[in-house]
This record gives structure tokens, sequence and C-alpha cells, in this order.
């Protein structure tokens, strides 16, 4: 098969619908129908709903996909689709409308970790800068941090397709405890970007949220106590009266900074521990600014500590994926992941024993 396999992939693992065609990592298209509105009124994703609203979107998702790239159904080398983790009946579209076209059109079928797309959703690139040759090459070791709505994760790999988790949430994801604090707070759903825009009118150091997991060695994460400390805090604080705006913008300031600083300081430990080259960063909290500066910052921190330490100081580079589209669920990081494995030689799944797996681990 030639350099960089044309790739339609689709993924439906969640609650938006989405398609693309990518060229290696070049993205041709990325159509994202997203059923947030839908979801809205439930304050989360409602499985069933997200079922029927994938039925519904597939088809013409897919045909917006191929129109965008200007590529025919024939012209693509394969078709890759999102098996896992996921909803199961959300799963369930994208597989069985990825094995109808892998089916009539005769083409393999790759199935991908979503987590995977997330990996390696940094490495994507727009159609303007033509291939994956102007991109620099990745420094191994490399050490992953997706944080999503449905998970956190530390993920360690020297090699592409080969990943290690060395951290997790134990409970809650974090942009799973953004929206729950922000469901407290009235924010709507998805609360992570309100929280993002509320903050920059707050003070961060308003309210004092804990620091979790500083006596554990490992690199895991927690996150439900931050939230427990939220209802806490503002049953006391509004006891008496509602929240005035300036005390919504300063909890949002310092609960989203409880919810970094968490990750921030896991991630020293691991640096601290492990010899890491690239720090990459992916999943829908990636999205927010203040947390790539947080993470920047973590590493000069680190690096000046060697510094002084008299150690000699480690280049590690930081890489986030270059449009925040990016950052949510998109089909483009799967069509990425599926064209790393066609270059890699990997044979294509079996069609008929392909099935969901809502908890399959990137590293399995
Ligand atoms: O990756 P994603 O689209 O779906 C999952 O696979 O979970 O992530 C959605 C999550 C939600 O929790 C949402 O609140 C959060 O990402 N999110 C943000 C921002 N944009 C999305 N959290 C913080 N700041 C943002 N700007
Ligand atoms: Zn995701």
């Amino acid at each position: 098969m030639n350099k960089n396999p044309l790739v339609l992939a689709i993924d439906t693992s969640c609650d938006d619908t989405s398609a693309s065609v990518c060229q290696g990592t070049t993205i041709l298209s990325n159509i994202i129908a997203s059923q947030t509105q839908l979801h809205k009124q439930y304050g989360g994703v409602f499985p069933t709903v997200a079922k029927q609203a994938h039925k519904e979107n597939i088809e013409p998702v897919v045909a917006h996909a191929l129109k965008v790239a200007k590529v025919t159904p024939e012209q693509v080398d394969a078709i890759a689709v999102t098996a896992g983790p996921g909803l199961a009946p959300a799963l369930e579209i994208g597989i069985e409308y990825a094995k109808e076209f892998a089916d009539q059109f005769k083409k393999p079928l790759y199935a991908v970790n979503h987590i995977e797309g997330h990996i390696l959703s940094v490495l994507a690139q727009p159609k303007s800068k033509k291939s994956l040759d102007h991109i620099e090459e990745p420094k191994f070791p490399v050490l992953s941090l997706v944080i999503s709505g449905g998970h956190s994760q530390f993920v360690l790999f020297d090699q592409i397709g080969k990943y290690q988790i060395i951290g997790e949430t134990l409970d809650d994801a974090a942009g799973e405890c953004l929206d729950k604090i922000g469901r407290m707070l009235n924010l709507g759903y998805p609360a992570g970007p309100v929280i993002e825009e509320f903050a920059k009118g707050g003070d961060k150091n308003a309210f004092e949220f804990p620091l979790p997991l500083t006596q554990t060695k490992d690199f895991n994460l927690s996150f439900s106590g931050l939230k427990t400390f939220s209802r806490n805090l503002l049953a006391k604080l509004t006891q008496n009266q509602p929240l005035s705006k300036q005390q919504v913008f300063d909890f949002c300031a310092s609960a989203q900074y409880a919810v970094f600083r968490h990750i921030c300081y896991k991630l020293n430990k691991i640096l601290e521990n492990q010899q890491i080259a690239e720090i990459w960063l992916g999943g829908g909290v990636a999205a927010n600014m203040t947390l790539r500066k947080m993470i920047r910052q973590t590493i000069r921190d680190f690096q000046k500590q060697q510094q002084k330490n008299g150690q000699s100081v480690s280049t590690i580079k930081f890489r986030t994926p270059y449009t925040r589209r990016l950052t949510m669920d998109n089909a483009a990081m799967i069509a990425i992941a599926a064209g790393f494995a066609i270059n890699r030689g990997e044979p294509a799944t079996d069609t008929e024993s392909l099935d969901r797996r809502p908890r399959w681990s990137v590293s399995d």
C-alpha cells in the first residue's frame, strides 16, 4: 500500500457523530455532528438518545466527509472505526455502518481505540501543510495526557501503537468533575468551557481547595474529593444568600485551578521518575488554555529544579492539537491512528468478529 494511506474514519463513541478522511496525518475533512443541544436537557449524555441521533446522522455525515475531501468511496484505501471505549449503544452504530461500507466497497476495516485517537490527535496537520513529512518526528519516550469527560490517563510509550497506562483516575474524569461542579453552579452542560470563561474573571486563590493524593507514590488521579469539597463549600457559601457574580467567577477559577493543579502535581512526579522526551495533551479538556499554561509551567519548574540540583536539564517538547476541533471527539484522530497501523503493516480487523468494546483499554 502507498505510504500515506487514504482512510475514511468514523467515531460514534459518545455524543458526537463524526466522519473524516485523512491521508496519513493530513486532514482532508473532519465533520462533526454535535448532539450537545439534544443532551443539554438531561445534563449529561443519554445513551439511547445518542444512539438514535447517531442512526440519523451517520449517513449524511459520512457523505459530507467524502464530499469535502473530494474523495469517492472507491478511492479510499481503508475504513476505520472506533470500537471502544465508549457507550455501547453509540459504538454499535458506527461499527455497523463501517462493516457495511467495508463489505460494499471491498475495503479493509480497522478497529481503532478511541484513546489512541486522542493520543495521536497532536500529530494531525491541516491540508495546507500537505504531508506528515512536514511535522517534526516525535522523539520517544512520549508521555501522553488524555484528559476528557470520560478519561484522565497518563500514557507512556516508546513507539506509536504500544501504550502503557502509568496512571489514571480512580473515580471521575477531570472533565466529568468540571461538568459536575458546573452543574452545582447551574452553568449548563458541558460546563468545562463555561468554567474556563468564567475563571478569567475570577481569582484562583479566592477559595482554597485540597490537593488530592499527595500521600500516594503512584501516578493515579482522583477528582471525586474535589467534587465533594465543592458541594460542601457551596452549601456553606449559599446558606444565607445566593452567590454573587464575582463569587461564581472566583469559584470557577479556584475549582478549575484545583483540578489542573492535581494533574500537574502528578505530572511533576512522573517527570522526576521517568525520562520523558515529549509531552502530548489530548481530549476535550485539552482545549483549556489554563491547563496548557500550567503544564508548560510544570515543565519549566521541573527544568529549573534540575538546574538547581546540578543535573543536566532535560529537553521536553510539549505538543497540543493544532486546532481545538481536534480536542473534542472527532474521526480525524481515528483515521490517523488507522493510518499508522496500516503503515506498520498491521492486518485489517476481521469484520465477522468485530464487536464494540465499551471498556477497551489503550494498553491492551
Ligand atoms: O473528549 P471529549 O469531547 O469527550 C469525551 O470523550 O469525554 O471531552 C468532553 C469534556 C467535557 O467534560 C467538557 O466539559 C470538557 O471536555 N471540556 C473542557 C473544555 N472544553 C471541553 N473542559 C475545560 N475547558 C474547556 N475549554
Ligand atoms: Zn473522547
